[in-house]
């Protein structure tokens, strides 16, 4: 039996679950949730969702991936008894689904990001107009149509797998390690960069007032969807339910203070969702696009390519935004490539390059069809996100919270001290007001699918 991985640093292990939490949900989707959602009162919301839902729950993670130092099957199996390998199988699902699909939209930014290499977004886009004119859409939204599927996805699908498992192929130190350690402040510099940029462009005061301004009124008029959306995002966006964190946990090796860690993890994780706000919405004002995006899979890459062939500078703003997006996505991808792969090394025996090749192949071929058809995204994204992922992190709660309280709170102990009164509230949090949350969230994704 060889010895099972550790990260080398403890800097590691926090990069790479920086690396995960931070991905498409910060930058694809944060950003208009908040402006559609009533801006700074659902940022409020969203805040309060995360400290008070996502860190309870992420320490649950932690703790179930230290302690028994296995894959989500195994751990769970570990903890709660063989039945419950079932629902260990199902993190390894959602992995499986959710990396499909993830796959071709980072691919989508990879293609939009070379773009820029080729001249401004502007001529692009000209070139595109008769055919915007006769269909009666923006030329951004024909040249969307365009690269999201068929040739151009297959092939920026197909390289951006196959980065994903080169690196997890390498392994925790060689591979996942050393990727982060380039990746995270790169994608921390570039975004603050281009803040600064969007900083300097014209009319970027209307676009911090439309992210920023609390309009209460939205919040009022559709809580019934919004809370659910706020908790949604709280989760997706900390990657949890997916069994990432429970991994990157199981490689820790020695006992540190998980509460700090998951506190910088999901400061970091904040912090970069919200700076993105800061970059996409005066980007939008400055290019004259005030009621940016109305959702869907397309918004971004229409209402962004449109702002960049309008703004001066914009090809190169451009090409550091999708550039960004894509360091990102792939420091997430990687994440959950290594759920899958954790468990076949772990469970089936299998040598790591082989588990990650054959496992990376099997979703690489389930992400193909999204490259045919859009219709595939929202059914995987439905079933996956609203689904999948509630309902294992559902489950991880009641394992948590009500089956194994004592050997969590002791195992959260570990490297802390005596937590008193705190470890009690913790696993109170955990096993009725996140039980709660997830219940009605996984009712309405049900219910919605
Ligand atoms: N936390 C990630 C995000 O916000 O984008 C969620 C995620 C999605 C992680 C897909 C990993 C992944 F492959
Ligand atoms: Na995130």
């Amino acid at each position: 039996m060889v010895q099972r991985e550790t990260w080398a640093t403890r800097t590691g292990f926090i990069l790479a679950a920086v690396g995960s939490a931070v991905g498409l949900g910060n930058i694809w989707r944060f950003p208009f949730v908040t402006g559609e959602g009533g801006g700074s009162a659902f940022l409020l919301v969203y805040l309060l969702f995360v400290a008070l839902i996502g860190f309870p729950a992420i320490l649950a993670e932690f703790v179930v991936g230290r302690k028994t130092e296995r894959n989500p099957v195994g751990a769970l199996m570990e903890l709660g008894g063989n039945t419950w390998k079932y629902v260990g199988g199902v993190f390894i699902v959602t992995g499986f689904v959710i990396l499909s699909y993830y796959s071709v939209v980072a691919g989508w930014f990879i293609r939009y990001f070379l773009e820029g290499f080729r001249g401004s977004y502007g001529t692009l886009l000209a070139g595109h107009e008769s055919a915007a004119a006769e269909a009666g859409v923006p030329a951004a939204a024909v040249l969307f149509g365009e690269l999201s599927t068929g040739l151009d996805a297959f092939v920026f699908h197909t390289l951006f797998m196959a980065v994903t498992i080169g690196v997890v192929a390498l392994g925790i130190r060689r591979g996942i390690e050393l990727a982060v350690k380039v990746m995270v402040p790169a994608i921390l510099i570039l975004l603050v960069g281009m803040a600064l940029w969007a900083f300097t462009l014209p009319d970027a005061g209307a676009g911090y007032e439309y992210y920023l301004s609390p309009e209460f009124g939205v919040i009022a008029d559709n809580w019934a969807t919004l809370l659910p959306a706020a908790a949604g995002q709280a989760f997706f966006t900390l990657s949890l339910g997916m069994g990432v964190m429970i991994t990157y946990a199981s490689y820790l090796g020695e006992d540190r203070n998980l509460t700090k860690d998951g506190l910088t993890i999901i400061g970091f994780d904040t912090g970069i969702a919200f700076l993105t706000g800061l970059v996409v919405f005066p980007v939008f004002f400055a290019a004259g696009i005030t009621e940016p995006g109305e959702g869907g899979a397309g918004a971004i890459f229409v209402s962004m390519t449109e702002a960049f062939a309008t703004i001066g500078g914009g090809h190169i703003l451009g090409l550091l935004f999708f550039g960004t997006v894509a360091i990102a996505a792939l420091s997430s991808a990687i994440s959950l490539l290594e759920v899958v792969t954790a468990y076949v090394i772990d469970e089936k025996g299998v040598e790591r390059w082989k588990a990650a090749l054959g496992m990376g192949g099997i979703i690489y071929l389930l992400g193909v069809p999204v490259t045919y058809d859009l219709i595939f995204l929202d059914l995987l994204d439905g079933f996956a996100d609203g689904i999948l992922l509630v309902f294992g992190a559902l489950m991880l709660v009641i394992l948590v919270g009500w089956i194994t309280p004592k050997i969590a709170i002791e195992e959260l102990e570990k490297g802390i001290g005596n937590l008193g009164g705190l470890g009690t509230a913790w696993i109170w949090a955990i096993r009725v007001p996140i039980l709660i949350v997830l219940v009605v969230t996984l009712y309405l994704g049900v219910e919605g699918y």
